[in-house]
């Protein structure tokens, strides 16, 4: 089991990189996830796409620093050793697309922001969503990763986009974010800006 304190020397570790750490996601990336976290104070928070568990770190730490009672779950198909085990966080080990609808049809009314970070092609990602789209609600919050540098993941954002069912937002890291937004139920979003 870790502790905050664990995570903070880890991470400081990774950036200074006497810590050898697999990654999928700059930091900037982990910190665009945290400050959405904080932005929004979801209910539940829930990945699809675990890894190592570094984007989760960032997510659970984020959840932690609202000091309100933050639901994290994180899935993946494998089960590889994690960077960091936190004992906030549900790991569940399975196929996103299969086991989403257990994980929030029971969780429908609570505000939810989700991190599409699995399978990469157009298909795997496409399936990802519809199998999230009918549980999300107004104002609920949903960010793929890698919506520059993977093709499938481009075109699934281009077609959300297309649909003008959502706010959109692009994210210029070196992969690309991008984040989904419901409309709320007085038409505007939660977003600041
Ligand atoms: C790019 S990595 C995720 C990186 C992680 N979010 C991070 O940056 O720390 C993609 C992960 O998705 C997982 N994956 C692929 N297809 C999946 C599926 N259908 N369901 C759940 N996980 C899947 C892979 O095993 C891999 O660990």
């Amino acid at each position: 089991m870790g502790n905050i304190e664990d995570l903070l020397d880890k991470r400081a570790m990774v950036r200074e990189g006497t810590y050898k750490l697999a990654r999928w996601a700059s930091e900037e990336e982990a910190q665009i996830l945290y400050a959405n976290v904080i932005e929004y104070r979801p209910d539940l928070i829930v990945e699809c796409g675990t890894a190592n568990g570094w984007t989760i770190a960032w997510m659970a730490a984020a959840a932690l620093s609202l000091g309100k009672k933050i639901e994290v779950i994180t899935v993946d198909i494998s089960n590889r050793p994690k960077f960091y085990i936190d004992p906030a966080v549900e790991y569940v080990v399975g196929d996103f697309s299969l086991i989403a609808s257990d994980i929030l049809e029971p969780r429908q009314d609570i505000s939810k922001l989700i991190f599409l970070d699995g399978d990469h092609s157009y298909n795997g990602v496409r399936r990802d969503w519809d199998s999230i789209c009918s549980y999300i609600k107004s104002g609920d919050v949903v960010l793929f990763h890698d919506s520059k540098g993977e093709r499938g993941v481009r075109r699934c954002v281009r077609q959300l986009k297309r649909s003008e069912l959502y706010y959109a937002k692009d994210y210029k890291t070196h992969n690309g974010i991008t984040r989904f937004q419901v409309p709320k139920d007085d038409g505007n979003s939660r977003d600041s800006a």
